[in-house]
């Protein structure tokens, strides 16, 4: 069986059943990097306040197992992706400036689209789906 943690690695559009099992920011680190996994569902689960997003910053969230992370790259445009480096799978979790930088080797990704803006990452993070009702944020992937 192929893990939740891949199905970011891999890709948009691949979707998953996912739980919210903290809301607050915390550093993690993998020892390999995530591989492609199950496919799943789209059910939006909600994972924090707009407010909790500074805006050219970001935080990270575990979401059932699923290390993410929103951005806010400008006031009131949210952004989701995996926070697993796509270099060698350290979890990320410093965006400041609108960037996302990896504290292991030092990879930047633009917190706009999550593409490579210095490696050695040697591809884009993968994507989440962001949505926003209200003032709550909500993800599906
Ligand atoms: S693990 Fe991120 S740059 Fe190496």
């Amino acid at each position: 069986m192929i893990s939740r943690r891949g199905v970011l690695a891999s890709a948009v559009g691949v979707t998953a059943v996912a739980a919210l099992t903290a809301c607050s920011p915390e550093v993690t680190n993998l020892s390999s990097t995530p591989t492609p996994t199950e496919p799943a569902t789209a059910t939006p689960v909600a994972v924090c306040k707009t407010s909790d997003i500074p805006v050219g910053s970001g935080k990270k969230f575990d979401v059932d197992g699923v290390q993410i992370l929103i951005t806010q790259p400008r006031a009131d445009e949210f952004r989701g992706f995996s926070a697993i480096c796509t270099h060698a799978g350290y979890v990320m979790n410093n965006v400041a400036n609108s960037e996302i930088k990896c504290d292991n080797h030092g990879a930047r990704y633009s917190a706009e689209d999550g593409s490579v803006l210095s490696g050695p990452a040697p591809r884009a993070l993968g994507k989440v789906n962001v949505i926003v009702e209200g003032d709550q944020i909500l993800v599906s992937f």
